[in-house]
């Protein structure tokens, strides 16, 4: 039998270094995890839904302040109709059972993406979620739904348009409060589960700077350990932002 994993003193561990504000997920595998297993696919989703669970609690345990997870993409609407329908139904069902453990834990949700895409009564459960959390002051879960990076900037420079905005006006502060975002520090870490070095359109503006970290694990086994070895991994990192390294450490020492 594996050793139990320590949570708490991985705690302390971690509290030695800045640990990172925003973590962005991109939940990849699930497919996989259950082909492995001679499982239905929604059966991975379903697995899933469990490392969704424990990344919340482990995150809201550590005070990250925002973790967004990529819940269903603008590209996932092209799925099989099956599928399609049995992720919105997983969706709705988990935030209807979670969402007063979510509460109770100060938990503020909200999203990103064009979730009036959703069908309605997933949007319900969505936006019943949002409003019974919204004065919550601990950890923000940000869910991507019907999410695409590309359409996000699109919608953005199209709200600056019609704002009659002019071009010295639009700098990148400005530009980043049109965004989906608006208000969310960027993304410190992104993880990407299952293997694959891509992207997938995931906030595409917010992740200029941000530290990548690929795992080979997929996302039903992704649990508190693995996020604790994404954060240890992550707290290795010299972020220079352009600079060269001796300007960081003279930065830092100041
Ligand atoms: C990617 O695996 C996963 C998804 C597209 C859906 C993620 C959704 C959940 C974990 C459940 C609902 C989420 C919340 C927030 C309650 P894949 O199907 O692309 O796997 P594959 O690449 O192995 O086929």
């Amino acid at each position: 039998m594996p050793a139990l994993f320590d949570f708490e003193s991985a705690r302390k561990e971690l509290s030695k270094k800045p640990l990172p504000r925003h973590i962005a997920v991109i939940m990849d595998g699930n497919g996989r995890w259950a082909k492995e297993r001679g499982l239905p696919r929604v059966a991975g989703h379903h697995e899933g839904v469990k490392s969704v669970k424990a990344i919340v609690e482990g995150c809201g345990e550590l005070g990250v302040e925002v973790l967004t997870l990529y819940a269903f993409s603008h590209e996932n609407w092209n799925r099989p109709t099956w599928e399609v329908s049995a992720l919105m139904k997983l969706l709705m069902r988990t935030i209807h059972n979670e969402i007063n453990n979510l509460d109770a834990n100060g938990v503020r949700v909200r999203t990103i993406g064009q979730i009036d895409r959703l069908p309605p009564a997933t949007l319900k459960q969505v936006k019943h979620a949002i409003e019974v959390t919204r004065r919550n002051t601990g950890l923000v879960l940000c869910l991507a739904l019907s999410y695409g990076g590309r359409i996000e900037i699109l919608e953005a420079a199209r709200r600056a348009l019609h704002e009659k905005m002019t071009p010295n006006r639009l700098d990148e502060a400005t530009f980043s409060s049109l965004l989906d975002t608006a208000g969310l520090p960027d993304p410190d870490l992104v993880i990407r589960t299952s293997g694959e070095h891509r992207i997938s359109n995931f906030l595409l503006w917010q992740i200029a700077y941000s530290e990548i970290y690929v795992t080979p694990t997929y996302w039903p086994d992704f649990r508190k350990k693995e996020l604790v070895d994404a954060i240890l991994d992550y707290q290795t990192r010299e972020r220079r932002f352009g600079l060269v390294s001796e300007q960081v450490k003279k930065k830092k020492s100041k």
